[in-house]
């Protein structure tokens, strides 16, 4: 499949996904949201996938937000629709994705740009990085789900204060806060996605599914996180890589995973 917005390279099963806007700061139009929604169905469809990487085109800016351009002329319907339908088709898809997702934060991540580092997995953030939600400068809130992801990553008091100024913190601060798990050069970013990437892509894929979706779980009101462990921990229990992997510990080798 071809994107327009969107440039991707897969390689050693890590398909690395870039915002391809720099003349916008790569900011998430209509159709950026529409490709990163087919780019997620291609990622949970194909076998070939087994890792996803999201950063955004050139030195300057992971993405700087929602494209504030398509705003004007919305009704109060017209602009919940907008939210609710770029959660559904990217940011909880993106959360919600079986294979880990890692946000390579190369600059602005502002606004929706926040919000789409905070639904992947996990955010390495280059030094140059710059975090906010600066939706009430435009008499906004966050409609990505910023709000409710900021809160759960660095806390009520500081996602709060973030909200409210609109304030932008820096890398290091957003390391401190837990909002990005690392910070490296902007030269060692994709580099050090991937590193982990690959160690993670050793690991029985159906199992690392089943941490995704019980982490997730925490934060969803219709289930019990607890109950959700215990059901993924019993399917565990089913699957090939469970037998090869208590097999080759008890034999002394190295697994190897086939994510039957
Ligand atoms: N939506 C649409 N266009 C955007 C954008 C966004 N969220 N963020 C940046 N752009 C565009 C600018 O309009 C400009 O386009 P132009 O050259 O055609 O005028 C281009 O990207 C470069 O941005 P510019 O503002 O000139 O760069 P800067 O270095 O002076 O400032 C920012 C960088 C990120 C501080 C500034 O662009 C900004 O505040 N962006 C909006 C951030 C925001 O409010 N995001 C939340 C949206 S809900």
């Amino acid at each position: 499949m071809s994107y327009t917005t969107l440039l991707t390279e897969l390689s050693d099963r890590i398909l690395t996904i870039t915002i391809n806007r720099p003349e916008k700061l790569n900011a998430l139009n209509k159709q950026v949201i529409e490709e990163l929604s087919s780019i997620m169905d291609e990622v949970y469809q194909n076998p070939e996938i087994g890792a996803v990487i999201i950063t955004g085109s050139g030195p300057k800016s992971f993405v700087a937000g929602a494209d504030i351009a398509e705003f004007m002329q919305l009704n109060a319907s017209q602009g919940s629709e907008l939210a609710a339908k770029g959660q559904s088709m990217v940011f909880d898809k993106i959360e919600n994705c079986p294979k880990p997702v890692f946000a390579a934060v190369n600059g602005f991540a502002l606004g929706g740009g926040c919000e789409l580092a905070m639904s992947c997995h996990v955010r390495y953030a280059s030094e140059t990085a710059k975090f906010g939600q600066p939706e009430v400068n435009l008499g906004l809130i966050p409609g990505y789900g910023g709000t409710q992801r900021l809160t759960q990553l660095v806390g009520k008091g500081r996602a709060m204060e973030l909200l409210m100024s609109a304030q932008m913190i820096g890398a290091q601060e957003a390391l401190q806060y837990g909002l990005v798990n690392k910070v490296v050069t902007p030269e060692e970013l994709i580099a050090a996605c991937r590193a982990t990437l690959q160690v993670v892509l050793t690991k029985a894929p159906l199992a690392v599914a089943a941490c995704i979706k019980s982490a997730n779980a925490v934060w969803n009101e219709q289930q019990n996180g607890y109950q959700v462990e215990i059901e993924e921990f019993g399917k565990c229990f089913e699957t090939k890589d469970m037998q090869e992997g208590v097999t080759a510990f008890l034999e002394k080798r190295k697994a190897v995973f086939t994510g039957q």
